[in-house]
């Protein structure tokens, strides 16, 4: 898919982390996939003074270790490289802004995509930077990552410096949950099929169960992660951004406005805990030392760079209603967790037992049907059913068989795209449909702060779990005093 628009993309911390790993593997892919515009100027702003071919060579250490490395190819990298130059200035003066290549960026007849690969505590000077430079012009994009405050007013704070100088259409959040394909795929699941939505309700769901499930640990990045914990890093944004995609009213259209009024209802409508509903409803936890795949791992506190005595929770379980009328008394289950026993996110809609079976226990309990659309490792959506086992037992025998509704094989469909490949084509087509809106933002953390000041006001601590563990046994019993279990990882 051609990309006609003219467009041009700065990024600013363009020798940082997120830049290295997800942006340039991210934008090799669409080049060689020709999703990109054939004369894009991409260029990368950071303060190192590096040359151009130490920064190549930076990237393309980065790049030998992503997914996009299998589609290496010299010329396609000379001819990607090309287009990208290092600029090693300092984003949030003008003076920085304006020894960058002028006649690349300042064509009011080429879009421009600003990229703030940076903390939000500069987001306000270097948007002002932006503007003194003459950069801010209508076909001016911004795009920023999480996190965005750690709390509403926080948020709102930022969400404020960021709208003084950019119109909301054109601010991009990213919740890159949004771009994995398998997330899109349960909006085709959902409203391009008339199988599902007659049973998508309180009426024939039990339960709806979202894990986000990571082996992985704070990965050298403690300082960071100790100030937010799994509540901020991952509930706030991801998990209940899968919440609403699950819950939302069919949108009237595949539009940016249509998707998030729908998606902000959702959130809207999620329960407000009060301080006995999130004793009962909410667990949190910390890794020790334990295994993982094998390989003995330190606790939270004994990781590279770590305080000791940290409460800081690495694990969030809960439970939670959607109070409207299609899932009212439906509970959705939420956890997510560091250095757990596998890597792996799903979303598992439970359906009610059958009202009357004419099998007995051939029927056992237990066995419902099961929608499990899995993000990670693998993107597979699968239906769990009863089925006979063929012969001619006259007892007629059940099993259980699982329908695979994944995607065709790849070398039907071409690459699957990362989710940063989807969001960077939909940003330089100046499509927000997958970007989450300042309102949902704000939604999210008005939950959430409500949840996380009981925490605070009761001093709650985190329960120790073991690494390589399916979390604290609370977790486990928060929905197995409900009579259900959380589905496990096969
Ligand atoms: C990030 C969090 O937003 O998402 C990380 O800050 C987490 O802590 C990551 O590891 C998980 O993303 P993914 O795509 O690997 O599941």
């Amino acid at each position: 898919m051609v990309i006609v628009v003219s467009c041009d993309l700065l990024i600013v911390g363009g020798e940082g982390d997120l830049a290295l790993r997800k942006l340039y593997p991210a934008l090799y892919s669409l080049w060689i996939n020709d999703c990109l515009p054939a004369d894009i100027n991409v260029l990368a702003i950071a303060r190192r003074p590096l040359s151009q071919d130490e920064f190549l060579e930076l990237v393309r250490s980065w790049f030998d270790h992503s997914r996009s490395a299998a589609q290496f190819d010299v010329d396609d990298w000379a001819a990607f490289t090309a287009r990208i130059e290092y600029c090693p200035q300092d984003a949030t003066s003008s003076e920085g802004l304006a020894r960058l290549r002028q006649d690349q960026l300042s064509d009011p007849e080429r879009d421009l995509v600003v990229y703030l690969a940076t903390p939000p505590q500069i987001f306000a000077p270097i948007c002002g930077a932006l503007e003194a430079a003459g950069l801010v012009r209508d076909n001016t994009r911004i795009v920023v990552e999480k996190p965005l405050g750690e709390d509403r007013a926080s948020f709102l704070a930022i969400n404020n410096q960021l709208t003084s100088i950019f119109g909301e259409d054109q601010v991009y959040r990213i919740d890159h949950y949004l771009g994995k394909e398998t997330v899109q795929n349960l909006l085709a699941l959902r409203f391009a099929n008339t199988f599902l939505e007659p049973l998508w309700n309180n009426k024939y769901i039990d339960n709806v169960q979202i894990t986000v499930s990571e082996a992985i640990g704070v990965s050298g990045r403690w300082d960071f992660y100790d100030e937010a914990g799994a509540m901020r890093d991952m509930v706030q944004n991801h998990l209940l951004q899968l919440l609403c995609l699950a819950a939302m009213e069919p949108p009237a259209h595949l539009n940016p406005t249509a998707v998030r009024n729908e998606k902000l209802k959702v959130l809207t409508c999620l329960r407000p805990m009060d301080e006995h509903m999130v004793r009962e409803n909410t667990v949190i936890g910390q890794y020790a030392a334990g295994a993982v795949n094998g390989e003995p791992v330190p606790g939270y506190c004994a990781e590279e760079g770590a305080k000791a005595g940290s409460d800081t929770e690495t694990f969030v379980a809960l439970k939670t209603y959607v109070d409207n009328w299609r899932w009212a008394g439906v509970p959705f289950y939420l956890r997510t967790g560091k250095r757990l026993s596998h890597q792996y996110s799903e979303i598992v809609v439970e359906f009610k037992q059958i009202s009357h079976s004419i099998f007995g226990t051939r029927l056992p309990a237990g066995t419902p049907n099961r929608l499990i659309i899995r993000l990670q490792p693998d993107e597979t959506i699968s239906l769990e059913l009863m089925n006979k086992v063929a012969g001619l037992d006259a007892n007629t025998p059940l099993r259980k068989v699982t329908l695979d509704l994944s995607f065709p094989d790849d070398e039907v469909l071409g690459m699957k795209p990362d989710a940063y490949q989807r969001l960077l084509f939909d940003v330089i087509s100046d499509n927000p449909t997958l970007f989450v809106r300042a309102d949902e933002v704000e939604e999210a953390w008005t939950w959430v702060d409500c949840i996380q000041s009981v925490w605070r006001a009761t001093g709650k601590q985190p329960e120790s779990y073991t690494a390589g563990s399916w979390g604290p046994s609370r977790a486990i019993a928060l929905v197995a005093r409900d009579g259900r279990n959380w589905h496990e990882y096969p």
